[in-house]
């Protein structure tokens, strides 16, 4: 429901803010405005503090409806939507967040012609700096004293630190969703640009990631750039979101899911065993060499042909960027030449969905027998937690090394290095044979690694261990230093 005018508190005490909020705007044709929730940790971590909590989610305007609503003053109760200049914005998220520093964070270069780092990526950095500045002032604006205020990504890096000095009352967590890149590759940045980055988060009093070794590479870039002592006073946690077993179960059981099961299970056809894979078609993702290596094992072992489909669901993201846009045809193009080189009369080898359908995303989930999530880097990757969840005669996981959810759940998984494709190729093999009452234990355990952190109790932890530390520099204790906490 959209309401005309904005039911915001005037100060909070637990705030949010991240660039992608909570609800987006479209504008109907009859002129008024469509609100759209979305899903995802934070959402479902928020829901747990209650709706009548003190609460303020602080993001930017993306598209076109989401700035008519901030122009109109509509929103959502909680929510409030900063509406930053679309060029400034279009810099600082499209420059650089996603084309430099999700790309040092996933190894994506293609380092001996880039990245370049000339006049135009300064003149783009210093979008970033005001992007962050304009959420760093609105929270200091809206937050009551001594509130908590956790800050969400890489498109938020400097906002830890430029709100510290606004606002030395508050408690500031910051949650890193990415990988974190390794020394030697968080140096190809300018080193004034990596220190910026680095003390912006070291701003906070506790500065978090999915996995330890995120948070180990967060603290050797730290001492690598800024010395030994670069980690006193900020708090390193790691805090592995986890799958929302209870929400994924409930609706993938509901009759539009059941729809889409049937209508996949025609396509796949009779007796086949399948491979899923679900992604945002994102260039981290790896999903063309997923194709390669499927092409591979077609080749080295003819036994699969026609006894095995491929559902490859590769969604839009960031359309706006040119290499995204290419990366999406070459995953087209692969799906088509494999379908071409090997399709039968009643045998499509590729099943490949680019148009987001969430409910046929779950439906697939429930007909997996292998799950294919071979990430170059990946800050966690919930798909490989939800898909043993979820699949109804368990499934053989096969999962990259490189992304976080591998250390909650290597144990059970096929492993794979996502750059080699015969090996790959070897671990699709290993995951389509294995045996039923080994795939079954095997599922049993990855479900519950998946679930050990639920969304709601991720947020609750946060904001706890931001809480304790408050009420220790109150007792007259020292900010940091160190991990843990
Ligand atoms: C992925 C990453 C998050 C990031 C998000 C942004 O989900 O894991 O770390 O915040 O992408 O996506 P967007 O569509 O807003 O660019």
């Amino acid at each position: 429901m959209v309401s005309e005018h904005s039911a915001v508190p005037a100060r909070a005490q637990i705030l949010v803010a991240s660039n992608r909020g909570p609800v987006s705007y479209t504008l109907r044709e009859d002129d008024t405005l469509d609100a759209r929730r979305g899903g995802g940790g934070l959402v479902s971590g928020l829901s747990a503090i209650g709706s009548d909590a003190d609460a303020l989610w602080v993001c930017s305007a993306l598209g076109p409806g989401d700035r008519e609503a901030v122009r109109r003053g509509v929103g959502e109760p909680g929510v409030l939507m900063l509406a930053i200049d679309e060029s400034v914005h279009s810099d600082a998220y499209n420059g650089i967040a996603n084309s430099v520093l999700w790309f040092i964070h996933h190894l994506l270069y293609q380092t001996p012609l880039e990245p370049v780092f000339d006049e135009e990526f300064r003149r783009q950095w210093g979008s970033y700096e005001s992007y962050n500045r304009s959420f760093a002032e609105a929270l200091a604006e809206r937050a009551g004293d001594g509130a908590t205020v956790v800050v969400q990504d890489y498109h938020l890096a400097l906002v830890p630190g430029m709100l510290r000095e606004l606002r030395p009352d508050l408690q500031i967590g910051h949650f890193s969703h990415t990988p974190w890149a390794p020394v030697d590759y968080f140096r190809l940045l300018p080193d004034d640009i990596a220190q910026q980055l680095l003390r912006g988060l070291l701003g906070a009093d506790r500065t978090c990631f999915l996995t330890q070794r995120w948070a180990d590479a967060f603290a050797d870039c730290c001492r690598d750039q800024l010395g030994d002592d670069a980690l006193t006073g900020t708090h390193i946690g790691v805090h592995g979101l986890g799958a929302d077993a209870e929400f994924l179960r409930e609706r993938a059981h509901r009759p539009d899911v059941a729809e889409r099961m049937a209508t996949l299970r025609e396509q796949i056809g009779p007796g086949r065993k399948t491979i899923v894979r679900v992604d945002r078609t994102e260039l981290s993702k790896n999903i063309v060499r997923g194709l390669l290596a499927y092409r591979s094992l077609l080749h080295s072992r003819p036994e699969w042909r026609e006894r095995v489909t491929h559902i490859a669901f590769a969604y839009p993201s960031r359309q706006d960027l040119a290499v995204y846009r290419d990366y999406t045809a070459d995953v087209q193009r692969v799906a088509d030449e494999i379908n071409a080189e090997f399709g039968t009369a009643d045998w499509t080898p590729v099943i490949l969905h680019v148009k987001d359908d969430f409910a046929r995303s779950l439906a697939a989930y429930r007909l997996a027998d292998v799950a294919l999530v071979n990430p170059i880097r990946d800050g966690m990757n919930l798909v490989a937690k939800e898909i043993p969840l979820v699949s109804d005669e368990g499934c053989a996981l096969v999962l990259s090394r490189e992304a976080g959810a591998y250390e909650e759940l290597g144990d059970d998984a096929v492993p794979v290095n996502p750059y080699d494709i015969t090996g790959t190729a070897d671990a699709l093999h290993r995951a389509l044979t294995m045996p039923a009452g080994e795939r079954l234990e095997r599922t049993a355990r990855l479900s519950a690694a998946a679930t050990a952190l639920p969304p709601h109790r991720w947020f609750l932890d946060q904001l706890e261990a931001l809480r304790r530390l408050g009420e220790a520099t109150d007792a007259g204790g020292d900010r940091g230093p160190g991990s843990g906490g």
